[in-house]
């Protein structure tokens, strides 16, 4: 029997990383703080803080309130009301369930595709049901936290890759091979890095799997909408066609305004997945009004294309300014632009100084990235106005001089 002197001792929360107490002392936290009003032109009314322009969100195309998607979803709750109150094997299954998956599908031009409760499920479902003993997933170093849980949830061999680095996944891809000629390899990416905003070199990775015989998951959560001519993903920005990659991951709470996570690719996969995938099976159906405002999202990303050039513009010029006052944005290309500061301290500096000035945006540290490449994470949206952004980037060149991050 245990003592309880002994328990007495025992935590239940083991000690965090972050001093979260100083943080808040020092008025350094700037997390967890809620929006009261979405406003247009990717601005935010913050409890405590007012109007603020809005640098951290992952609107990419602005459509969260959209009418359209607006609209589908309260007359979604007006056939079917609020819940599913069930799986989908069983009893949840909606007609718009099926109605979101074919256009999924459409949009990424595949036989099928499969919906789930959350993005981060979706990689952990996916990668955990696709892989057994014996089998290998090849990960690259930098993928979202969801990918390496789900590699860990796996029963397969876990083998990182250094980031972007071809050489290193080739060598990886011969070790895996080579320990078990007739085992499974599947090889998982983000298509755009969720800390840097780099893109995966998709032809490179895509040649490999082909050559070693291994099959290929992207996970698309920051490339829809913002990649390619016109929002399709990573295959339209490189050229690809549309059978390069054969498990295509993505979110549908990002640039798609709802909730929920999917995978797109042929029949086989997907019937496979509804019927092993634990979280599609034992996990309640997305709700009807996230569903039917998924569903109109991809149509209307197609309808108004105008917002996918309006996102790439915003992101070229807000980059290009800040990378001209000296900052480093690592390799970054798309909507996520990375602002290194160095150090924990001057990140979380400059983050109460863009706060000060009425823009969200925050730090990110240790150990979500590494402890010297702390950074103010700024997500540029196609609602951002030129004048706004040019408003933030003067900020952070003001901020960066004073703080002693940039010479
Ligand atoms: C690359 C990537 N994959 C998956 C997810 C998880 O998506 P969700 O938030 O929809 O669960 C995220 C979320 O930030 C992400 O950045």
């Amino acid at each position: 029997m245990i003592q309880e002197a002994t328990l007495s001792k025992l935590s239940l929360t083991p000690d965090m990383l972050w001093p979260i107490a100083q943080y808040k002392k020092e008025g350094l936290y700037f997390y967890l703080e809620a929006t009261q009003d979405v406003l247009p032109n990717g601005r935010v009314n913050v409890e405590n803080y007012g109007e603020m322009i809005m640098l951290g969100s992952y609107s990419y195309l602005g459509l969260i309130g959209h009418p359209k998607i607006n609209e589908a979803a309260k007359a979604a709750i007006d056939k079917y009301g609020t819940g599913t109150h069930g799986v989908r094997l069983l009893a949840g299954s909606l007609v718009l369930h099926n109605e979101l998956e074919e256009r999924i599908a459409r949009f990424k031009q595949t036989d099928a595709a499969i919906t789930f409760s959350s993005g981060y499920v979706t990689n952990l479902a996916t990668i955990s049901g696709l892989l057994r003993k014996g089998d290998t997933v090849i990960s690259d170093k930098l993928n979202h936290a969801s990918i390496v849980d789900g590699c860990m949830l796996a029963m397969a061999n876990h083998v990182r890759f250094r980031h972007n680095d071809m050489e290193h996944l080739e060598r990886r891809l011969q070790e895996a091979r080579r320990s078990g000629p007739q085992s499974r390899i599947l090889v998982v990416a983000d298509a755009v890095f969720s800390m840097d905003g780099d893109i995966i070199n998709l032809p490179e990775v895509h040649r490999l799997c082909r050559e070693y015989d291994a099959y290929l998951m992207i996970d698309e959560a920051h490339s829809i909408g913002v990649l390619g001519e016109t929002g399709h993903g990573i295959e339209e920005y490189f050229g690809m066609p549309a059978d390069a990659i054969d498990i295509k991951m993505g979110t549908l709470s990002k640039t798609i305004p709802s909730a929920g996570g999917y995978v797109a690719g042929n029949n086989e996969l997907i019937t496979f997945l509804k019927h092993e995938a634990r979280a599609f099976i034992f996990s309640a159906a997305i709700p009807p009004s996230s569903a039917a405002a998924a569903k109109a999202a991809f149509d209307v990303i197609e309808e108004e294309p105008w917002r996918v050039k309006k996102v790439q513009e915003n992101y070229r010029h807000f980059a290009g300014r800040l990378k001209d006052a000296g900052f480093d944005l690592l390799y970054s290309q798309t909507a996520i632009v990375p602002v290194i500061c160095g150090d924990v301290e001057p990140a979380a500096m400059l983050a109460r100084f863009c706060r000060d000035q009425g823009i969200f945006v925050q730090a990110v540290v240790a150990p979500v990235v590494p402890a010297n490449l702390s950074r103010l994470r700024a997500c540029v949206l196609a609602a951002h106005t030129t004048e706004d952004l040019d408003y933030c980037a003067n900020v952070m060149i003001e901020g960066g001089q004073k703080l002693g991050i940039l010479s």
